[in-house]
């Protein structure tokens, strides 16, 4: 009976220990940026096989010299756990300051995490983590990037608003698993779909993110729903995958299936303007000079907005051609 008692006091004080210590790692203030001449920074990019990521990369690289950063860049070739490596080693080198695109919401909430233990501000790219673990202003300082919801949002409007059919046969062709735009563009897209009795979401499936594997199950699931009409890709790499998938097939994108996308690549641009895909709801890649500005805004002593919010445009046939030069 004693041993027992004290073996509840022990997990009691143990649990008490426990709780104490997470208060006061929540209560930990976000680590300060000193104002330097220059800074080394990290940019951690996730996968280089797509032409968003490299633009993205190279606005990063094309901004070091104008912002002064030493900056390094990784790649983690797809992998969640490389990144959060990635990430390790960039800390092991002393960095300042750490731009993450995370590439799945949980498995990188771990590199959020150390960089913040190790003192060092971390500001989220393009791609956020799970925000109910870790947060805006307390694990890292800000999250910069598109409403993901409202793009798929504006996807659906737009299928609405264009589609010449009765019945909507819908495949959608989803981005990588556990990220943030697959989810979200998911859901900004379902949810307004759902409030149509004439639109039908008949597949829906990961190619993650990727113009291949987007072909490759378009080729399946055409197999499975040869009357599809609409195909809504969350990114134009697949959405230029299905359309290779679907004129091998005999069928004639932008006629018989309506294509609809989100990104604004040059080769979507010019689906648009050679009449095979219908609509590209902007996502920019574009984001070094903006991450230069809210460090330094940060490093001023500024207080940043948890979400610093990128504005997108829409690209359809009344305006590719106008912006297919400045596209990636
Ligand atoms: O996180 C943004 C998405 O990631 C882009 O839409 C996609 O093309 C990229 O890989």
């Amino acid at each position: 009976m004693k041993r027992l008692k004290t073996l509840t006091s022990t997990l009691v004080l143990a649990a008490s220990l426990s709780v104490t210590a997470l208060s006061t790692a929540s209560a930990q203030s976000l680590p300060p940026l000193e104002k330097k001449d220059q800074y080394k920074v990290g940019f951690a990019q996730m996968e280089s096989n797509n032409p968003w990521r490299i633009a993205e990369t190279k606005s990063f690289k094309d901004t070091a010299e104008a912002c002064n950063w030493d900056l390094i860049t990784t790649d983690a070739a797809g992998s969640a756990a490389k990144q959060v490596s990635d990430v390790d080693s960039m800390i092991a080198q002393g960095i300042d300051v750490l731009f993450l695109p995370p590439r799945e919401e949980k498995p990188l909430i771990a590199a959020v995490m150390r960089a913040r233990a190790a003192g060092i501000p971390t500001f989220l790219v393009d791609r956020s983590v799970d925000k109910n673990v870790a947060k805006a202003g307390e694990h890292f300082v800000a999250f910069m990037g598109s409403d993901f919801i409202e793009q798929g949002r504006r996807a659906a409007e737009w299928t609405l608003e264009n589609f010449k059919g009765d019945k909507g046969v819908i495949v959608e062709l989803e981005g990588t698993t556990g990220s943030s735009p697959a989810n979200d563009r998911k859901k900004g897209f379902d949810d307004v779909m759902a409030k149509h009795d004439n639109m039908t979401i008949v597949a829906s499936q990961s190619g993650d993110f990727a113009r291949d594997l987007g072909r490759q199950v378009m080729e399946t699931l055409l197999q499975a729903h040869p009357d599809v009409n609409i195909v809504y890709a969350h990114n134009d790499e697949m959405a230029i995958g299905a359309i290779q998938a679907l004129e091998l097939a005999g069928r004639k994108p932008g006629e018989d299936v309506l294509i609809v996308s989100i990104d604004g690549t040059r080769d979507a641009l010019q689906a648009i303007i050679d009449g095979k895909m219908g609509v590209t709801v902007e996502s920019s890649p574009f984001f070094g000079p903006l991450a230069c500005d809210v460090m330094q805004r940060y490093a001023d002593g500024e207080k940043i907005e948890p979400w610093v919010q990128v504005k997108d445009r829409i690209f359809t046939k009344e305006n590719a051609a106008q912006f297919i030069d400045e596209a990636y």
